[in-house]
This record gives C-alpha cells, structure tokens and sequence, in this order.
C-alpha cells in the first residue's frame, strides 16, 4: 500500500496542475503547477524504480524527496523536497501511523523548509499551512481522538491554514513583490501542501487505513 499511497497523491497534484498554475499567476509567475506536475512524474517514475523487497516508509519519503529535488526549480520544488528528504529520517519500517509519528514528521518536514528557505508562519508560504498541521498534532490536542479525528482536525487546520493566506501579504519568494496587492489570494504552495495532505487522508479512509 506505501507506493499506492504516493501514487494517489501524486496523480492528484497532477490533476491540480491548471487550479495550482492559475492561483500562481495571481500573485507568481504562474509556474507552481507546473513545477508540481513535474515533481509528480518524476516521483511516480521514481518509485516504480524501488525494489519492494527492502520497501518501507522511510525509504519512499526519501525517495519522494531526491526525484523532486533533481527534477523542480524554482522556489517549491527544493523546498518540499529538502522536507520530504529530512522528515524520511524520522520513519522506518516500524513506523505507525499515529499522532506522535505525524507530528515528529511534520516537525523534521517544516525544520528543512525553514533552514532553507527561512520563511515563518504568516510569511504566506507554504508554511502557513504546514505549521498549523503540525500544532494540531500536538499530544495536547489528540489525547483521546481516534487517528481518523486526529486526522480530520489536521485537515481543518490545513484548510484554515489556506484560508488565512488571503489575508495577508506574502514576505517570501516571488509574491513578496508585490506585497499588499497579494492580500486577497491563496498562496499557491499553502494551497499543493492542503491538497497533497487531504489526498493523502482521503486514500487512507478510502482504504479503511485509519
Ligand atoms: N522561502 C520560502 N519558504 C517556504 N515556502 C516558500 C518560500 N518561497 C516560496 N515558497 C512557496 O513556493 C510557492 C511558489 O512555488 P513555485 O513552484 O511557483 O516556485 P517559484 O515560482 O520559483 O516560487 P516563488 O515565485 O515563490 O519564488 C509559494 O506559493 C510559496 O508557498
Ligand atoms: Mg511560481
């Protein structure tokens, strides 16, 4: 099921190409799709190179975040492969999927991103969905939730994350530019890191994973 999961997720984000390009030409230069669905193919050509013998989640992450990482420019592409390259460290083939094992993933993820690309929450970036998933796995916020709620909440943290990027300014990458003419629109990458993370929820439910 690890590479079914990739699959679902990076065939989606393909399918997101022209919603993702069109957010980028508001406030960017209207590439982020594109950049997307070139991380995507590569990913999937990728993973049909891993031998499934020696297969675990730690090793596809890693795997997920080198092919982006050779194949996407611009600002996304390093960014979210640095984070899916770090955060592969924190799985292995014992890894479960809780809420502990989720937030130590999202807190390497975010770490990478932020040492490269030195952006903070309210930055309008990617971030601005990623930092709330992350506080929304907190031990504190799912004691005594299932992984299906822990997993809901997380989603409507992402969404609000997207929510709260129209209304504020960008202060990173290509959209800083044009500063307080931002205010209004979706940052384009907070939108990929929402979709790349309800597709993975919604292949998860639709498996009866969780
Ligand atoms: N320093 C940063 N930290 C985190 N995310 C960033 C940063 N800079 C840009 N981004 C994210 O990258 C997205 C744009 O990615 P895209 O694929 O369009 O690359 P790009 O056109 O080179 O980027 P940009 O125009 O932002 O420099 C933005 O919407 C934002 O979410
Ligand atoms: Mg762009």
């Amino acid at each position: 099921m690890l590479k079914e999961t990739v699959k679902f997720v990076a065939n989606a984000i393909i399918a997101e190409k022209n919603h993702l390009t069109m957010l980028d030409t508001k406030i960017g230069d209207g590439d982020h799709g594109l950049n997307m669905a070139r991380g995507a193919t590569a990913v999937l050509e990728a993973i049909e190179e891993l031998d499934d013998n020696d297969l675990n989640a730690g090793v596809l992450c890693n795997a997920v975040g080198q092919a982006i990482i050779m194949n996407v420019g611009g600002a996304a592409g390093p960014l979210y492969g640095t984070g899916f390259v770090e955060a592969s460290k924190t799985l292995d083939e014992n890894s479960n999927l809780d809420a502990e094992t989720l937030a130590k993933f999202f807190e390497t993820a975010i770490a990478g991103i932020q040492r490269r690309g030195h952006a903070k929450k309210g930055d309008k970036t990617m971030l601005d969905t990623l930092i709330p998933i992350y506080e929304s796995l907190q031990a504190d916020k799912t004691k005594d939730k299932s992984i299906d709620e822990v997993l809901d909440d997380a989603l409507t943290a992402a969404r609000e994350g997207v929510e709260f990027t129209k209304t504020i300014a960008a202060k990173r990458g290509r959209a800083s530019y044009i500063g307080e003419r931002s205010i209004g629109f979706e940052d384009p990458g907070a939108v990929s890191s929402m979709i790349i993370f309800r597709t993975f929820c919604q292949f998860l439910k639709d498996n009866k994973l969780v």
